[in-house]
């Protein structure tokens, strides 16, 4: 047994970072380091490094990094005692004593409240589904939804039974404070005061985390009344656009396949894990979130979502699309035949058929094409599905992936690419959402300048998606027409290091940033470009910042050599000539 400070430098000494890391995010050696595509922002390419020497780990692209402690926390959004503890455990070291901030181990503590409140019911749920009459109902209901009794065991389903006060009456044999278990959702405060028990009457799914603790259920009717599901409410440690039915039973097989399949229901996964194919999770009828994908990413190399083939299906796996795209997943896509779900699929035709499907599935961008259009549309029909189009194309953040995107679709539909391009510009939105919220709450957000710095976001795309244009950009020293400190300092690290490479590619920028929020504004760049070009526009727009940087600097040099009379005549010359023309 050991204080809680050695037990922290005894955690350091065990634990070791590749291996720890490598558990969730596939690495693989490169010099030194070992790196791997960073399960905490969107990347396509590895810039996520662990240095095995150091014991650390550093994200080139976020620039998120730390040693083991660190990483957990991150992975596993915990505090720092939360973390201790599980990595003590995970490397068996026993902690006599605990102390940490005060605030941090409230929030633990009330957390693990929580997961206690959670397990207690679910055990309560559990033993009632056993409970051989009481839980007869239930259990029939199951076997006639053909789910065999290890299925039910291993992913621990139950019943809670059709009382006001079953569940409550457990809580109080525990010494359970009720506002806990309102705060766990288990419970439901009733107006005129007192409690009663969310679920009644249902068979309940219990929701449980990678750390294999419990943070909500599902709970299902047994008949065709509504709702059909229930579930717990957002709580501290329930967020259904972070939580995915079945990862705690099934990473492992994840990591191993390199693939996670994806589902939308609780009797879905259940359905395919009794068929043996276990690389499987579940959204909970969700829209998927990057918060879903990445933790996905730590995963698996690649993601097949499987869809109901009902309108809400299709519209939810068209959704995806950008989500997918941005976090850089690469994602397939498969429409089962009409009237299935996986459940009813692989129930009926076995798992072999519904490989067989798998093996089928599209790239997500020709899923969504071949979704939109339709063989032998008329050029009415052809309009409208690139209207429809648009909108999902502007939310993909990656310039050169959307380009590609871009050209697909151009040849697909038969609409040559600047016509496209055009479109795409007018369903662009400037600023972006988040952008916008962010500057109203007063934040560094980049469109903290109005109408002035939009020369300046200009430039900065310009350069960063089209860097054959900074020779020019240099010679005509736009950087008279950027009004923010901060983006100058950018355009002029651009300019050196062109100047010392003879080229320039963004990510090596984003090192040399030094603050936080020019970091995050040149980010933004990269992933969301202000402006989109065609090849043509690239030129004129060129050609009229030219001519811009060329007039201001005349005015300013005009407003210095006032009263200097034959100066001011050489300038007003110049300024009718135009620019040279190089
Ligand atoms: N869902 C929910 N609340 C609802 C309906 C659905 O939370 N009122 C979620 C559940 O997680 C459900 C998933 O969305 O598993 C998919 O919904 P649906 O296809 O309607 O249910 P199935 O999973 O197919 O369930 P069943 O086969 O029992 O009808
Ligand atoms: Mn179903």
């Amino acid at each position: 047994m050991v204080s809680y400070q050695s037990a922290k430098e005894e955690i350091k000494r065990t634990a070791d970072v590749v291996e720890l890391i490598g558990q969730y995010v596939k690495l693989r050696k490169a010099g030194r380091n070992y790196v791997g595509l960073c399960p905490f922002h969107a990347e396509k390419d590895p810039s996520f490094t662990v240095n095995p020497e150091r014991q650390t780990f550093h994200c080139f692209g976020c620039k998120k990094g730390g040693d083991v402690f660190g990483f957990w926390m991150e992975y596993h959004s915990t505090t720092f005692p939360e973390a201790m503890r599980d990595l003590a455990e995970r490397y068996h070291i026993t902690i006599s004593e605990g102390y940490s901030a005060a605030e941090e181990e409230k929030k633990a503590a009330q957390r693990n409240a929580l997961y206690k409140i959670n397990e207690i019911a679910a055990d309560y749920f559990q033993k009632a589904l056993n409970h051989s009459a009481k839980g007869k109902p239930a259990r029939d209901y199951l076997k006639r939804r053909a789910i065999p009794e290890e299925t039910i065991s291993a992913s621990r389903l139950g019943f809670a039974p059709d009382k006001w006060d079953g569940l409550i009456n457990v809580l109080k044999k525990h010494h359970t404070a009720m506002h806990m278990a309102e705060q766990a959702g288990v419970i439901i405060q009733r107006e005129k005061g007192g409690y009663y028990d969310r679920f009644r009457g249902r068979i309940i799914f219990p929701i449980i985390d990678q750390r294999q603790q419990v943070v909500g259920f599902g709970g299902r009717v047994m008949d065709d009344s509504l709702p059909k599901y229930l579930n717990t409410p957002e709580t501290p440690v329930f967020r259904k656009g972070e939580s995915l039915y079945g990862l705690h039973a099934s990473f492992k097989a994840i990591r191993e396949k390199g693939r996670a399949v994806l589902v939308e229901g609780y009797m879905d996964w259940l359905a395919l894990q009794k068929h043996g194919l276990k690389e499987v999770v579940a959204t909970l009828g969700t829209a998927l979130t990057d918060r879903h994908v990445r933790k996905l990413k730590g995963y698996a190399k690649e993601a097949i979502i499987v869809f109901d083939s009902d309108e809400a299906g299709k519209s939810a796996a068209l959704k995806s699309l950008y989500v997918f795209a941005n976090e850089g997943l690469s994602a397939k896509a498969v429409v089962l035949p009409a009237g299935h779900d996986p459940d009813s699929f692989v129930n009926e035709n076995g798992l072999d058929r519904f490989q067989d499907f798998l093996g089928h599935a599209f790239p997500m961008f020709d899923f969504f094409l071949d979704q939109k259009l339709t063989k032998g549309d008329s050029d009415e029909g052809k309009v409208r599905a690139l209207k429809e189009i648009l909108p999902v194309l502007s939310e993909i953040r990656d310039f050169a992936l959307r380009s590609l995107y871009v050209r697909r679709l151009s040849e697909k539909i038969g609409i040559r690419e600047d016509t496209v391009l055009a479109e795409l510009k007018s369903h662009y939105k400037i600023p972006t959402v988040g952008a916008q919220r962010k500057s109203r709450e007063g934040g560094q957000g980049p469109s903290k300048g109005k109408a002035a710095d939009k020369m300046g976001r200009e430039l900065l795309s310009l350069m960063v998606c089209y860097p054959d244009t900074i020779p020019r950009l240099m010679d005509c020293d736009c950087r008279v027409l950027i009004s923010e400190p901060e983006v100058v300092d950018m355009v002029d690290m651009i300019f050196e290091k062109y100047i010392q490479e003879g080229r320039f590619l963004p990510e090596d920028l984003l090192e040399d940033i030094k603050s936080e929020s020019g970091r995050e504004r040149f980010r933004e760049t990269l992933h969301r470009p202000y402006v989109i070009y065609s090849d043509q526009d690239v030129e004129q727009a060129v050609t009229e910042i030219e001519k811009k940087a060329y007039l201001k600097s005349i005015s300013a040099s005009q407003k210095k050599a006032r009263g200097d009379r034959e100066t001011q005549n050489k300038l007003l010359k110049l300024k009718i000539q135009g620019p040279p023309r190089s």
